[in-house]
């Protein structure tokens, strides 16, 4: 019998505190119009200390129970997709079952930066279709201000934290669901984008602390440039492939890097903005966060309903690339 994975509820958590341009301006050499205008971003949350990365991906767990109207003990698997684990081990994956009262699930994490978000939701999906699974959680989480090196502009003003999540369940419908995902990787990107120590390579030394080498390392333009021309096209190829044009689709949630990569790709698919999600101007990116954030907030403004035609495209450190089409499932 036909099986495919819908995604059934959206839901996320922002941490209260709020750093502006303006604050960022007090803190770095750099203003609030440069910020602006090369990011788009106008302000960002960060999370407050003694918090982590599971907190706020458990409170959107609680919050999809909640919407869904399902007790946190009916999740089967949770599987977290972040660059910011609270630890190396256990998994956030299982930090969060615990502090969402999700008792009965198995879980995991998974680790493909920017992108890690559609490549957890690839995994949670197959789950479903096997048929061995009725209810799989996937979020996407990052505490990116706990990487982020507040002396260094090129850096600090572009991130934030946040939480999203979606709960994935079986249909017999073939109207809706996840349809296809598009995943690329180009491991010569790595040193491009990266966290230098901590893991096997460098671990924690005074070398690495005296050298910032635990704070997120970007060659700005370089990534700008791959991430430009590899979102914009697996955004148009997994589209083409299901013979969908721009005008086919209701709702493109692309990941909040910066507001300049999203307008190349709204360019080469051909799409009027009402169309497209774009909250980069209140959160920053928030790596794994960004496109289940979207989202959430796309479905509480009323973006979204039964039978949309819908796409997510994304790219980050690895480098990794991706996209993912499918139709929404229900109405508001
Ligand atoms: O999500 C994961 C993937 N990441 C991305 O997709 C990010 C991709 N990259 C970018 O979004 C952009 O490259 C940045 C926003 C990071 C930088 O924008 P840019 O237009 O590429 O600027 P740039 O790095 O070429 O820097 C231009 C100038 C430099 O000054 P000089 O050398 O021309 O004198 C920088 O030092 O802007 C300077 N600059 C700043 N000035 C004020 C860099 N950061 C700042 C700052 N405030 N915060």
């Amino acid at each position: 019998m036909y099986k495919n994975a819908y995604i059934s509820a959206v839901a996320h958590y922002v941490p209260e505190k709020v750093l502006t341009n303006f604050d960022l301006e007090k803190m770095v050499d750099t203003s609030g119009e440069w910020i602006r205008t090369r990011t788009g971003i106008k302000e960002r949350r960060i999370l407050e200390d003694g918090k982590a990365t599971s907190d706020m991906a458990a409170e959107a767990v609680k919050n999809i129970c909640k919407l869904r109207g399902i007790d946190p003990m009916e999740i089967e698997g949770i599987i977290v997709a972040t660059v910011t684990p609270d630890m190396f081990f256990p998994s956030t994956g299982n930090l969060v079952q615990e502090k969402s009262g999700a008792k009965n699930a198995w879980s995991f994490d998974v680790a493909a930066a920017c992108s890690g978000f559609l490549y957890a939701l690839s995994i949670g999906t197959q789950y479903i279709k096997a048929g061995t699974h009725s209810k799989i959680v996937v979020v996407g989480a990052d505490k990116m201000s706990a990487i982020t090196n507040y002396r260094d502009r090129n850096t600090c003003v572009l991130f934030g934290d946040a939480a999203g999540a979606v709960l994935l369940e079986p249909t017999d419908d073939e109207q809706i669901g996840l349809i296809d995902f598009m995943l690329f990787s180009d491991g010569s990107g790595a040193e491009y984008l990266k966290l230098k120590a901590g893991g096997s390579l460098y671990p924690a030394s005074l070398e690495t602390v005296a050298n910032d080498w635990h704070f997120i390392y970007q060659d700005g333009k370089y990534v700008f440039k791959f991430a430009v021309s590899k979102m914009a096209e697996v955004a148009v190829n997994i589209i083409e492939k299901h013979g969908y044009s721009g005008k086919d689709l209701k709702l493109f949630v692309p990941h909040q890097a910066n507001l300049r990569i999203i307008d190349a790709t709204v360019k080469r698919l051909g799409i009027d903005y009402d169309k497209v999600m774009i909250n980069i101007e209140k959160f920053g990116n928030t790596t794994a966060a960004t496109i289940p954030l979207a989202l959430s907030e796309a479905w509480e403004q009323g973006k979204l309903n039964k039978n949309d035609l819908v796409l997510f495209a994304t790219f980050g450190g690895g480098f990794t690339w991706g996209s993912t089409l499918l139709r929404w499932a229900y109405d508001k």
